[in-house]
């Protein structure tokens, strides 16, 4: 299915930008991405051609997306570290908030139609009851949540004023790698739970530290939402469709529906890998709520969203497998 213009794929060569640089070749569609290679890496940009820009030079961007023909943007380019938004606020409201107001701004000057901008569920805070539906109250806790929901309103605001459609789509934890292990999840410094539970079973990485032990859930671990990234991106396309297909607008979480606990994952790797996990249990962090997990019904009715991949033990068996291949690659 091809859509009449080009997507420009903001953050194409970071982790969840380059998977959905991928399903949209898989789908014959045109696509562009811009990345600053801040986080990124330039050989997982494969599948589009990339305009290596920064989001916040608005006047090279307006010409990029007029060059390319762009009428639909899906925006993941953005800093994603909590603790590093913490320590470093300026960066946060610079990147994020800055960044999108330039985004905007080259879009309305080049007539783009369609918008997918990558919210989190760090917009919620700690929530007063799980699931976590989209009426929840959106109170953030730190810097990065307050950028991704000064982003939100940001995109309200600007598309009122300029005829575009937009799709907000609250991310949980996005894990996995696509199924082929053509990619793989990748950040530097790496802070997310699976990756790094891989890390310390393969012996690459130090004891794995499980925040808090002592929480109100059965095993004493934290319990987040898991969704296989495969699937994240499959609720794009979905949302592209509807947007083109009815226009107004869309504002939906995107995860698995399902808790999943710190000492869960441990089992699960060492069942898959076959293989201990050496785990250090460490104080509780500032501010981690014992549980965050997605109501995902309005997805489900509105896009007729399944995550068909984001069972645990699938996303453990393609993240390893990602990392398996390219260790294999390395030597
Ligand atoms: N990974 C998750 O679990 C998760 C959860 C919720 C929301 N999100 C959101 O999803 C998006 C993608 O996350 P990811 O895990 O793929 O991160 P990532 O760091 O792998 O990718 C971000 C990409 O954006 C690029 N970038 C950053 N700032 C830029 C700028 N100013 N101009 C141009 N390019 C820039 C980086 O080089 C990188 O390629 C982010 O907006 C993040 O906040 C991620």
């Amino acid at each position: 299915m091809t859509g009449p213009g080009t997507i420009c794929v903001t953050g194409g060569a970071g982790y969840i930008g380059s998977h959905a640089c991928l399903a949209l070749a898989a789908q014959k569609r045109k696509a562009v991405v811009v990345d600053n290679l801040s986080t990124g890496s330039r050989d997982a940009v494969r599948w589009a051609p990339l305009a290596k820009l920064d989001l916040r030079q608005t006047e090279a961007l307006t010409e990029t997306l007029i060059r390319h023909g762009v009428d639909t943007v899906l925006h993941f380019a953005a800093s994603a570290y909590v603790g590093e938004s913490v320590s470093n606020p300026q960066k946060y409201y610079d990147n994020n908030v800055g960044g999108m107001l330039s985004l905007l701004t080259a879009c309305a000057a080049a007539g783009v139609k369609t918008f997918v901008l990558s919210s989190s569920c760090a917009t919620y805070g700690v929530p007063e009851r799980v699931p976590i539906t989209e009426a929840t109250a959106q109170r953030p806790i730190n810097p990065y949540g307050t950028t991704k929901l000064i982003c939100e309103q940001m995109l309200k605001d600007i598309a009122g004023q300029t005829a575009m459609s937009y799709a907000i789509l609250r991310y949980f934890n996005v894990a996995g790698a696509d199924g082929s292990g053509t990619l793989r999840e990748r950040h530097d410094p790496e802070t997310h739970l699976i990756p790094l539970t891989l890390f310390a079973a393969a012996g690459q990485g130090p004891a794995l530290r499980v925040f808090g032990g002592d929480y109100d859930t059965p095993d004493g671990s934290c319990i987040r939402d898991y969704v296989h990234v495969s699937d994240l991106v499959q609720g794009h396309l979905l949302a592209l469709e509807h947007l083109r297909a009815r226009g107004g607008n869309l504002t939906l979480n995107l995860g698995s529906g399902r808790g999943t606990s710190n000492l869960e994952i441990v089992g699960m790797v060492e069942r898959i890998l076959n293989r201990p996990v050496p785990v250090q249990i460490a104080p509780r962090r500032a501010g981690d709520p014992p549980a965050l997990v997605a109501d995902i019904s309005r997805a489900k009715d509105v896009l007729g969203f399944v995550p068909r991949r984001s069972g645990l033990a699938t996303i453990i068996t393609d993240a390893a497998r990602s990392f398996a291949l390219e260790a294999a690659h390395a030597h």
